[in-house]
Formats: C-alpha cells, structure tokens, sequence
C-alpha cells in the first residue's frame, strides 16, 4: 500500500501528495494560544450565553479543542460555506449551510480556522447579519495579516502567521494534512 504522506520523526518533514512540509508550530503552542482565547472568552460571555459557530472543514479541531477550555453556558453549531454559480452576471453567489438556529437577538461567536484575505469571513458576515443577531464576535485560531485585505475587526487573533501555504491542525493540501495536531509550512 502506497501512502499519500510520509512522516519523518528525525526532520519533522512530512510529504504530502507532491509536496514537502516542515513542522512549523507546535500542538503545544497551539493549545497554549487556544487557552489564552478561551480565557478571554470566559471572561467576556458570562451570562451572555453566545452560540459558538464554527465554520467547516477547517475549524473542526479548534472548535473542539477551544470549547473544552470554555465554561461559560453556550451553544454551537457547525456550518459550511457553500458558492454556486449565479444565473446573474455576477457570477459567485454564497450560501451558508447548516444553519437551524435562530439566531435573532443572539450573541454570535464565529470560529474559524485561518482569516487569509478575509474573502470568506466577509460573506459568512454578510449571511449572517441577515439573521439578525444581536452581536457578531469573530475568533480565528490563525491570521496571516499581509494577506489580508478587508477592514474588518477580528476580535480574537490565535496566532498570526507568514503569508505562506500551511498545512495541518484542521488546515488541508488539497484534501489531507487535516489530522495533524501540529502546523506545517511549505519546505523551500
Ligand atoms: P480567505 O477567504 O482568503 O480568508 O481564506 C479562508 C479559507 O481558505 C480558510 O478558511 C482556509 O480554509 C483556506 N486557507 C487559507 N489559508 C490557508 C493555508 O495556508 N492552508 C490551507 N488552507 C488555507
Ligand atoms: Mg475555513
């Protein structure tokens, strides 16, 4: 049987599909990161009851890993990004998928695994204002802030990152590296 990646425990390399990675953040300082957030979040949402809505694939873990560190009283939900293509000219049309709540009146927490340009969080936003919650709080376990191209405020920022492609912690090349508790980042 032909494995998709190899894993070097001497180089902390992986490969995955054609390409080479090395270990660039550690599962421990993720869950450091995780913990600050989650402090912060105690903090600020007691009696508040937020609904924690976490963002798919990418965030499974860190909404996993964050809400065993929360101990507020909240809910969560899981939803997807979906993008058709219009019938009108302007091509792309968003649609989030999975959303049962209602949300009106509600204190809503986005999680999401990495703001990159902020072209996805800006439609999430865009969809869920329509809800009408009464508040919308964005909390992202990664940030790459030269890529970033909108002005909209993150609230809660993990670990901010180098415009590179990385992989692993709920992060995908191209369909695998998901499973990795730890991040990896292109090898050069
Ligand atoms: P944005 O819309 O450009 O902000 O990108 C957001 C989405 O792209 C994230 O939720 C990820 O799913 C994906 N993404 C962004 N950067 C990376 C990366 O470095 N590795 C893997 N996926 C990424
Ligand atoms: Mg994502």
């Amino acid at each position: 049987m032909k494995y998709l990646y190899e894993f070097s425990r001497m180089t902390e390399t992986i490969k995955i599909h054609d390409k080479k990675f090395r270990k660039f953040i550690s599962s421990v300082k993720i869950q450091k990161a995780i913990g600050k957030i989650a402090g912060r979040i105690n903090a600020d949402f007691r009696n508040k009851k937020p609904i924690f809505l976490s963002v798919l694939n990418g965030s499974f873990l860190f909404a996993a890993d964050l809400l065993k560190k929360v101990n507020v009283e909240c809910e969560i939900s899981f939803i997807k990004v979906a993008s058709y293509s219009g019938t009108k000219s302007s091509g792309k049309v968003i649609k989030l998928i999975g959303l049962n709540e209602n949300l009106r009146g509600r204190t809503v927490i986005i999680l999401e695994d990495i703001v990159d340009t902020g072209n996805t969080l800006e439609n999430v936003l865009q969809e869920l204002k329509a809800h009408h919650p009464e508040k919308i709080i964005i909390a992202t376990l990664f940030f790459k802030p030269k890529a970033y191209k909108k002005k909209i405020k993150l609230d809660y920022i993990g670990i901010e990152m180098p415009n590179e492609f990385l992989v692993g912690y709920g992060l995908d090349y191209d369909g695998l590296g998901r499973n990795f508790p730890d991040i990896y980042t292109l090898k050069t």
